[in-house]
């Protein structure tokens, strides 16, 4: 690859309308980490244009200029954009304010709408807005519906745009995720409605799509033909750090199994769609959760494994176990690991176990999809034992793609060897990176739904795991299983795979 095009770094979209965006939640962890460093990416790369305003609302009194001081503080310390540039930050916080209020409170609500109103004429901003809720979960009907109170849900004009994005967990199960569906379709159009998965924003999870509908040599072999299974790990070593009491009423599944792995699980399955956009590619995914198994009770026994960590002592320093961390309940039964066998019933896949695993104080950081082939049908060398070829896609930390197949081992034998072709998104296009926050406000901010989620298939994804959460938040007496800290989960989780013969690609 020519150096000027790996220097060149990542591609910014085209620069977006001026718009206000408002932010719920503004003073909380989330926005400080990434919603606001997203947005001082896009403001440097000219996605965010000329004119625009980001409004912080939460229920900490506060100016815009306190507003302005305590994010920029925060920003320089856990800003995950790289470093800041203090006068370029200066300029992009001049585009800061501040509104508090309650959120349940129709005056709160007023007051914004007045100062939206003062913003949007002093600005030129064309009635444009982006209301983002990144509150807790608890509090989006409130917001939802005192925006339809205060008039703020409908475009003030007919050129103008208004749009919500709604941070996961979309519900906590599928009664309530239908309940909040219902809630914001009764005040915004589905089309107005944005609700982001994050790991959709990642380069690597888009370029799932790109390299199974960009080249010729892939898809022929992506198929119950040729694919013996399919592995999707998403592996953290962290534990739960300071989020215990969010974790305690969340666990594993619905934290990212009915997230993140079945989004991966829907596009590594998906058929091609008919072009790239919103409608297309989302009734494809759509078609994918839909033909999920769905799991029964015997299911829930046999192909759901769910774990916690415990203490484990390791180079002489204690990992904490998950029932001694801050705001967990030492008799916790919440799972911190989940390992479960998928069968997709269509045309394309009957017969193919995708095995998905999570899980948090893991043995290794990785996010990625394992394609596994089957076996050339018949081995014509003395050596028969031969491993299968494997396609290994890896969305994050070492960005890239692998495949392994046997090779003749150098010498007078006939003897094979197996080897790896790797490709590494690092040395093809340099390392410079942005964050998937960046991408999907930016698709936001021009219209594009096609990587945020519509309301069917967030339900689609909750009913493939309400029966397992039913099953296991009724099962009091049976025992959650343990791992040790930094191990890759426990046994039941090896037994799952072993019982059809297969095992984990822990590499
Ligand atoms: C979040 C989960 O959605 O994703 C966290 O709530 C998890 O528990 C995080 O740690 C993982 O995201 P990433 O991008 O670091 O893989």
């Amino acid at each position: 690859m020519p150096e000027e095009e790996k220097r060149s770094g990542p591609v910014y979209g085209t620069t977006a309308e001026p718009c206000s965006v408002i932010l719920f939640g503004a003073s909380g962890d989330l926005a400080k980490r990434k919603v606001i460093p997203a947005m001082y990416d896009l403001a440097q790369h000219d996605s965010l244009g000329e004119r625009y305003a980001i409004v912080g609302f939460a229920r900490t009194p506060m100016t815009d200029e306190s507003f302005r001081a305590t994010i920029g503080e925060a920003a320089k310390t856990i800003s995950e954009v790289g470093p800041i540039d203090p006068a370029k930050w200066k300029e992009f916080s001049s585009n800061l304010y501040y509104s508090a209020g309650e959120y349940g409170d129709l005056n709160s609500f007023l007051q914004l709408a007045k100062r939206l109103a003062e913003i949007d004429k002093e600005k030129k901003l064309g009635g444009n807005r982006l209301f983002y809720l990144s509150t807790p979960p608890e509090v989006y009907p409130d917001i939802v519906a005192q925006l339809g109170r205060a008039g703020l849900a409908k475009p003030s004009n007919p050129n103008s745009w208004v749009r919500i994005i709604i941070e996961k967990p979309f519900g906590r199960d599928l009664a309530s995720a239908r309940e909040l569906n219902k809630i914001v379709l009764d005040v915004f159009e589905e089309k107005q409605v944005y609700r982001i998965d994050h790991y959709l924003g990642k380069d690597t999870v888009q370029n799932l799509l790109v390299l199974r509908f960009g080249n010729g040599i892939f898809e022929p072999l992506w198929n119950r033909n040729y694919v013996d299974h399919v592995q999707i790990t998403t592996a953290e070593t962290l534990g739960v750090e300071r989020r215990g009491g969010f974790y305690e009423t969340t666990g594993a599944l619905r934290d990212m199994i009915q997230s993140h792995v079945l989004q991966l699980t829907s596009l590594t399955a998906v058929e091609p769609p008919a072009s790239f956009d919103a409608t297309a590619v989302r009734n494809e995914k759509l078609k994918i959760l839909q033909s999920i198994r769905p799991y029964n009770l015997e299911m829930v026994a046999q192909s759901a494994v769910r774990g916690q960590y415990a203490a484990r002592t390791v180079d002489g320093g204690k990992l904490a176990g998950y029932r001694d961390e801050p705001g967990v309940n030492p008799n916790s039964r919440t799972e911190t690991f989940v390992a479960m066998k998928v069968l997709i019933d269509n045309w394309r896949w009957a017969g193919v176990p995708f095995y998905l695993r999570t899980g948090k104080r893991l043995a290794k950081r990785t996010t990625e999809i394992m394609i596994q082939f089957r076996c050339a049908p018949h081995i014509v060398f003395r050596e028969r034992e031969v491993e299968p070829n494997r396609l290994v896609l890896n969305i994050q930390p070492d960005e890239g793609i692998s495949v392994s197949f046997g090779a003749k081992r150098p010498g007078t034998e006939m003897s094979i060897g197996n080897v790896t072709m790797n490709f590494s998104y690092r040395e093809a296009f340099g390392g410079a990176t942005r964050s998937a926050y960046a991408t999907l406000l930016n698709d936001c901010l021009r219209g594009d739904a096609t990587l945020f989620d519509r309301g069917d298939s967030v339900e689609a994804a909750w009913s493939i795991v309400d029966p397992i959460l039913d099953v296991w938040s009724a099962a009091r007496t049976g025992t959650v299983p343990v791992y040790p800290a930094g191990t890759w989960g426990p046994k039941e989780s090896d037994q799952l795979l072993e019982r059809d013969d297969r095992q984990w690609y822990n590499y």
